[in-house]
């Protein structure tokens, strides 16, 4: 069968995965390619256990695969093959020599873009689907172009704006879809056809046209402004425990102020996730090398906050557990960074544990999804933690369990039998106020939300 367009993504993670598989199953007229240097993860994505855990991916790409969505670790021919190549490689913070700890580390992406040259033999578009540093399209034109094969390639920036766990309610039904291009005529015939190939699912007044910076730089401050509001409510939260109010009912006074709004208001032990921190801590390196201290500073103060609110969830925890919590079994109830994904990158849940074994705790870590990555991410003190799947077996014999990610199985738990399993005083902190506070202590437990009074029995 012969395709309407050959589409390639570069980069088979979080975003590639699922984007590529949402684009196949909507536009059966494309062939769709996705390719990545990682053979294990390429492999992965060929079977039945897919390398990364969202609802609803496994039975998009079992419809896809093979039809018109491929995978192959052969990134030369994929290149060759393609007209549009997204490429949705990973942009993590640098982590050596100038701008360590804020700057994004490009490596991979100019990497990419060389690949790209290399093996091109008639032009293309590149799509930029990672996260990048505003200007970015300038420098990837200067290399992609800097050829006398006489081949050109137009960059344009479609940022991607799913969240882990949704992805692909996400982008099967985006709030808008964001196209930048440069305002020269190759430049909006690339947006042009970018446009059409979401324009199959998605409506028209949804897809946004802008020019390549503007598009570059929104997806750093929706990310920005997303952290912003968790940070709010989180600083928010500490003066709730100083003062009797509880954050739950302050969050849903403001968020019915239409201006407010509700969503993104829930207090908790802290954001993670790949990309909040990353993204700020680069929009505040962009603003120190555009001279702009006070913006720098500003945002950074959304990152201080939320490390000082998982700081402030381990000091909590020593402070009612009479300041000691050594040689004290705790189970940490979650370990994603979210509900639904399998993903611990940036958890709040790795500070923790890693907090409380330097304080001598014997840790016990479940979740459903995470504890693979959790035993990565543990790695170092991997011999000193046990990783348990089923909650009760992990709350057996505990002092006190923290509820570190919002999974609904928490929810639903039979708090009494847990509560008779432990070794009381039994204690529950619980860092993404989900639980039902009042019950628990009626069943003995002494329980510590995010934002709320204790409710203690001593
Ligand atoms: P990821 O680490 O899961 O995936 C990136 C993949 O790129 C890896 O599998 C890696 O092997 C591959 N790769 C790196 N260099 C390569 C090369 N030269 N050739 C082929 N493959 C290569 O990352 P991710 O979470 O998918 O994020 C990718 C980008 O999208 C980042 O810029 C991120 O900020 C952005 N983003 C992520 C999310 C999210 O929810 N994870 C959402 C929106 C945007
Ligand atoms: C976030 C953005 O929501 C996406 O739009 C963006 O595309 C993505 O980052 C990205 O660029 O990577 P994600 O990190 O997957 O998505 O998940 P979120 O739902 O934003 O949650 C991030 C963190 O904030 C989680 O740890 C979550 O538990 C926490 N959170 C979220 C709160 O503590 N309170 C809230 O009210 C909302």
């Amino acid at each position: 069968m012969e395709f309407e367009k050959n589409i390639l993504c570069i980069g088979a993670g979080y975003v590639g995965g699922p984007t590529m598989a949402v684009i196949a199953a909507k536009c059966p007229q494309y062939r769709v390619l996705v390719v990545d240097v990682d053979k294990e993860r390429i492999k992965a994505w060929n079977s039945d256990r897919l390398p990364i855990f969202e609802p609803g991916l496994q039975d998009l790409v079992k419809k896809t695969r093979d039809k018109n969505l491929f995978f192959s670790s052969e990134v030369q021919r994929g290149i060759q093959e393609s007209e549009i190549i997204f490429v949705s490689v990973n942009t993590p913070t640098k982590t050596f020599g100038q701008g360590a700890g804020r700057a994004a580390d490009l490596q991979y992406w100019e990497k990419t873009a060389r690949e790209i040259l290399s093996h091109s033999k008639t032009s293309k578009i590149v799509v930029e689907k990672s996260t990048l540093p505003v200007r970015t399209a300038t420098a990837m034109e200067r290399i992609l172009n800097g050829n006398s094969r006489g081949i050109s390639f137009e960059v344009v920036s479609n940022p991607e704006f799913l969240a882990e766990g949704t992805a692909i309610q996400d982008l099967e039904n985006p709030d808008r879809v964001l196209i930048g291009a440069k305002e020269t005529p190759g430049g909006i015939k690339a947006r042009k056809e970018i446009v059409e190939i979401y324009a199959n699912w998605v409506p028209r007044e949804r897809i946004i046209e802008s020019n390549v910076w503007s598009s570059e730089l929104s997806k750093l401050t929706a990310n920005a402004f997303l952290a912003q509001r968790i940070s709010s409510i989180n600083s928010i939260s500490a003066l709730c425990e100083k003062t009797e109010a509880d954050i739950n009912e302050v969050a849903y006074a403001i968020g019915m102020d239409s201006r407010i709004g509700p969503k993104f208001l829930k207090a908790s032990v802290g954001f993670g996730g790949s990309c909040f921190k990353k993204d700020i801590m680069n929009l505040v390196y962009i603003c120190e090398s555009y001279g702009l201290e006070k913006v720098a500073q500003y945002w950074q103060a959304v990152v201080e906050i939320n490390d000082w609110q998982e700081g402030r969830f381990i000091q909590n925890m020593l402070a009612n557990m009479f300041n000691t919590v050594a040689e004290k079994r705790i189970a940490l109830l979650g370990f994603a960074f979210k509900a639904n994904t399998g993903d611990t990158r940036e958890s709040p849940a790795i500070y923790i544990a890693q907090a409380l074994i330097e304080e001598r705790a014997r840790i016990v870590v479940s979740d459903p999804e995470a504890l693979e990555n959790a035993r990565k991410d543990l790695k170092r003190i991997e011999d000193k933690i046990i990783f348990e799947p089923d909650p009760y077996r992990a709350a057996e014999g505990a002092h006190a369990i923290a509820i570190l990610t919002e999974w609904d199985l928490y929810k639903t738990l039979d708090y009494e039998r847990v509560f008779d399993s432990m070794v009381q005083p039994a204690f529950i902190f619980d860092g993404r106020n989900i639980l039902h506070h009042k019950r628990l202590f009626e069943i003995g437990f002494n329980v510590f939300a995010i934002g709320k009074a204790p409710l203690k029995h001593f």
